[in-house]
Formats: structure tokens, sequence, C-alpha cells
């Protein structure tokens, strides 16, 4: 594996990117700019961190996190691909997929047009991945900073045959209290119920939270919006490639029984994720590739 002086000799910004060893020794990126500070894990090419100035973070990341080659980091935004959930014949594959318990590779940073600061991670298939998904693929990954988080992963097909994938940009947000926010812009959608046997249900109104909470929101492609008024903030989610929106919170039994996750901790965060999951799997054929993309911003509430 590269160094962490080699990927700051060839890849390291100064004043704006350079990378660390993080927890559990894992290579980490510390992106820093007028706007904003992040954190990218090599591990999963996964922010771990994203901080707008003058405000708390806006990422969530559990305090009982196990960073480990080959153990998905809980918090950040893990990049799921290319199965969302369980996968879909065997349960001995790992859930949501290869990507987010994979090492990527740096593959280039730089500065862009607005002084947004910008990082490409590569990751393609090898060995490993082919023995838990026989496809040939290449994946890349941008993480921009600038007035918002951007992070777009692109999937293409380097193979000779189409395959069909899902995905997630599985955001863990912080918020102040479970008990206070509310989601907004999903508001008569149907949604797949996974607390209540899948059964597809019609939201009435606002996301409010008293209990586990795991829906998948379909025919959903505009923004939604967390109201955070215990932190005077609203949070934009705006996604791009997805026509499903994932939100979850596990509550407290399901807490309770996480290894790597606070009894306590299911107050403070809440996902909402930028997804390709059940009715919006995406099947790309020979050269072609599919975009995900999702731009997180605040403003007051
Ligand atoms: C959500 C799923 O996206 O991720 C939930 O909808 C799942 O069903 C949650 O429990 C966390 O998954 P994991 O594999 O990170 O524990």
């Amino acid at each position: 594996m590269i160094s962490v002086d080699q990927l700051n000799q060839q890849f390291g910004i100064a004043n704006q990117i350079t990378f660390k060893a993080g927890p559990g020794d894992l290579p980490v990126a510390e992106i820093a700019n007028r706007y904003a500070t992040a954190a990218v894990s090599l591990h999963g090419a996964q922010v771990i961190g994203y901080q707008p100035r003058g405000q708390v973070p806006l990422i969530w990341v559990s305090n009982f996190s196990d960073y480990r080659q080959g153990k998905a980091i809980r918090g950040g935004i893990p990049l799921c691909w290319p199965w969302f959930g369980p996968h879909p014949t065997d349960s001995s594959k790992p859930a949501h997929g290869l990507a987010r318990i994979t090492m990527w590779e740096v593959l280039s940073t730089g500065v862009m047009a607005e002084a947004r600061t910008e990082i490409r991670f590569g990751l393609r298939d090898d060995d490993a991945s082919r023995a838990l998904w026989p496809h040939p693929f290449v994946l890349e990954t941008v993480v921009s900073v600038g007035p918002d988080l951007r992070v777009e992963l692109i999937a293409r097909n380097t193979g000779d045959q189409s395959f069909t994938c899902g995905a997630a940009l599985h955001t863990y947000f912080a918020i102040s209290d479970i008990d206070h926010v509310s989601i907004h812009g999903l508001e008569n959608l149907t949604y797949i119920d996974k607390v209540d046997g899948d059964q597809r249900k019609t939201q009435q109104g606002p996301i409010t939270f008293t209990g586990e909470t795991d829906r998948i929101y379909l025919d959903i492609d505009d923004d939604c919006l967390i109201y955070d008024p215990g932190l005077r903030r609203r949070i934009r989610v705006a996604k791009a490639g997805s026509r499903t929106t994932v939100v979850w919170n596990p509550w407290i039994d399901k807490a309770q029984h996480m290894g790597d996750f606070g009894d306590d901790e299911y107050r403070t965060m809440l996902c909402v994720e930028t997804a390709n999951a059940a009715d919006d799997l995406i099947t790309i054929p020979p050269g072609g590739e599919h975009y995900l993309v999702t731009a997180i911003s605040t403003g007051p509430a």
C-alpha cells in the first residue's frame, strides 16, 4: 500500500490537502479551505468528516466505529455498491456491497473553480471483487469541498456484458436530537417500509421519528430538507442519477445490538441516502457508465 509520505508527495496541496494515518492506521485525506474542513478515508473512499466554517459538524461518525481493513466504518458517507442492503441471493456476502470495505487508490487532487478542493479516487475489479461479484468494472469517486459538499460515484462497465447494480451514498447526518428533527420533500410519496414487512405505504406530511425507521422512498429525484431547530440549521440534500431516497434511524433496540454503535447515539444521527435501490436498480451496458451524485449544503432553519 502507498505510504502517507508518498501520498503527500504526489497528491498533497499546501494548506488544502494533507494525508495522515487516521484511526486504525487507515490513511485519511484531510481537506481544509475557505468553506469547510473535511476528511476522507482511503478505506472505502469514505467521507468521515465535513464541517462548514462557523458550524458544528454536519457529518456524523460513531464514537464506536471499528476502523479496520475489510470492515465498514460506521458513519460518514459509506459508498454502497454494487448492491444496496443484503446481497439479493447470498446472505454470506457483505451488506451494501464491496466498495465501502475496500481500499481505494487516489487518482488526483486539485483546486477547481470557485476555489473548491477536489480529490478523486479509483477502484477496479480484481480477484477479491470478482469473488464477490463477477463483473469487470471501474469506479471513481469524486469528493469536492466548496460552498456545498459534493460526492460523485461513477460506475463504468469495462466488460462485454451488461450488469445491473444498486448503490447508495449512505450519508449519516449529525443532528441535535432525533425527537425534534423533520424531513421535508418526501410528502405523498410511496415508500417501502423495511420495518413493517416491506409494505408499500404513502408518506403523510413531513417525516418525524418515534421508533426504528428504515424506508426506501420511490420515484423521487428532488431535493429533500432536514429541519433541525435545535441547531438552527436546515440541511439540503440534492441529488442526481437517483430515483430512490433511503431514510434510516436504528432507534433503541437496534442501536444496542450493533457492536459499532453507541446505545444512545441514535439520538444524534440520521441517514438520508441518495440511492439506486428497490425499483431503481441500474443496468449499465458494456462501455457505459452511471453517475450517482449528492450535494449537501446548509442554511438557517
Ligand atoms: C440502511 C439500510 O441503508 O443501512 C438498513 O436501509 C441498514 O436496513 C442500515 O440497517 C445500516 O446498514 P449496515 O450494513 O451499515 O449496518
